[in-house]
This record gives C-alpha cells, structure tokens and sequence, in this order.
C-alpha cells in the first residue's frame, strides 16, 4: 500500500496544551502508518537528545533558571538544528510525525508575556508543516487527566493562556480534532487526516515557515 514510490514524506505536526493526549496519539498514528507500510518516522521536539535539549530539559525541570527570550531561543535552536536532517528525510520519502513544533514555540513564549511577533522570528525558515493538527482540550479537564507533573509550564492559569495564543496561530493548514472524543475516534480521525496528507503533498514542494 501507501508506501512513497519516489514521492516525498510529509511533515505532520500535533499541537496541543499539556495532556492533550498528543504523545499517545503520535504513537499510535506512527504505529498505524508504519502497518500500512507507510515510510515514517516519530520524532518530538523538544528533543532531548542533543545538547541544547538538554539545557531545556534541565530548564523544564526547574533545575536551571534562563531568562524567558533566552530559553525561547534555545527551544528555536533545537529544531533549527535538526531543519537539515528534517528536509533530506522529507525528500527522500520519509513522512515524520512531529510531537510539537513552531507553534508551541510561539504559543508558550507567548503566554508569559512575550511579543507574538518577536516569538514568531525564529522560527521563519524552518520548514512549514503540510498539515497541523491540534487537539483541543479545555485546560480545566486536561489537568484532570492524571494531573499535572512538576514541569515549570503545567499549570492551569498559564496553559488557558497558552491555549488563546495557539488559537491565533491557526491557520489553513491546521485541523482541529476535539481532544475528548473516546481515544478511537481521535485515534480514527488523525489516520484519515494523515494518510490524505502524504497523499496530498505529493505534488507540493516543501516550504518554509514565513510569518
Ligand atoms: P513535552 O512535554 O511535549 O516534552 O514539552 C515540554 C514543554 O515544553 C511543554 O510544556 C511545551 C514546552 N515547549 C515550549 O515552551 N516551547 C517549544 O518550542 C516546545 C517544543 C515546547
């Protein structure tokens, strides 16, 4: 089946506030494509991994404390620094399942305060998702969701703020799946959104964020 015959990968983002399901979602999406025989790859940013992430990692755990624009960079420069891998992956045909990306980026900063305009700087230049899907929560039942754990941002007060800025940030190329449908109907709406995605694109070229 759907396997990219010489085609391009798509870049499919999901976005949401904090236990929006997102993580799970991806697995599960990855998983699905992966059965399909869909060439696919998960990968979730902030990423750790690298050196950079783990300054931020470090930040969201409350051991480091860096000024806001500061770690706004940082969490930039961690996808700036994987951009290169990102593009040769979508072009040799890989399609990548992204747990958080620019907007979170934006939406975050945003939220404590930041101008929008300066947030959204960075980020022009990395390459622009075919398809944003996000998954809407209402803070006061995400937070229900098993809680909160001890990261600097998962509080209800901020992530309501956090969650006006992603809805300004919406544009043509998002969809936005409501969080709390049981998880097989998001879980069945994310499969048919991404494989008419990779289907899609294929006569797209890949572009970049331009805000
Ligand atoms: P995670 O829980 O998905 O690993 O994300 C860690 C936290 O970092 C989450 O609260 C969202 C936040 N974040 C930003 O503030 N800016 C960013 O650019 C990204 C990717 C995440």
């Amino acid at each position: 089946t759907g396997g990219s015959k010489g085609g391009r990968g798509a870049l499919v983002v999901l976005e949401g506030l904090d236990r929006s399901g997102k993580t799970s979602q991806c697995a599960r999406l990855l998983s699905f494509l992966k059965g399909k025989g869909y060439n696919a790859e998960g990968w979730s940013f902030p990423d750790r991994a690298t050196s950079v992430g783990q300054m931020i990692s470090s930040y969201l755990a409350n051991d480091s404390q860096l000024d806001d624009r500061t770690i706004h960079l940082l969490f930039s420069a961690n996808r700036w620094e994987k951009r290169a891998l990102m593009e040769s992956k979508l072009l040799s045909g890989t399609t990548l399942i992204v747990d958080r990306y620019s907007y979170s980026g934006v939406a975050f900063s945003a939220a404590k305060g930041l101008d929008i305009e300066w947030c959204k700087a960075p980020e022009n230049g990395l390459i622009a998702p075919d398809l944003v899907i996000y998954l809407d929560v209402q803070p006061e039942k995400a937070a229900e969701r098993g809680g909160y754990g001890d990261e600097r941002y998962e509080k209800i007060e901020f992530q309501k703020k956090v969650a006006e800025h992603y809805h300004s940030l919406c544009d043509s190329t998002w969809k936005v799946v409501d969080g709390f449908l049981p998880m097989e109907t998001v879980e069945e709406r994310l499969r048919d959104l991404a494989t008419s995605c990779i289907q899609d694109c294929q006569g797209n070229p890949l572009t970049n964020l331009a805000w």
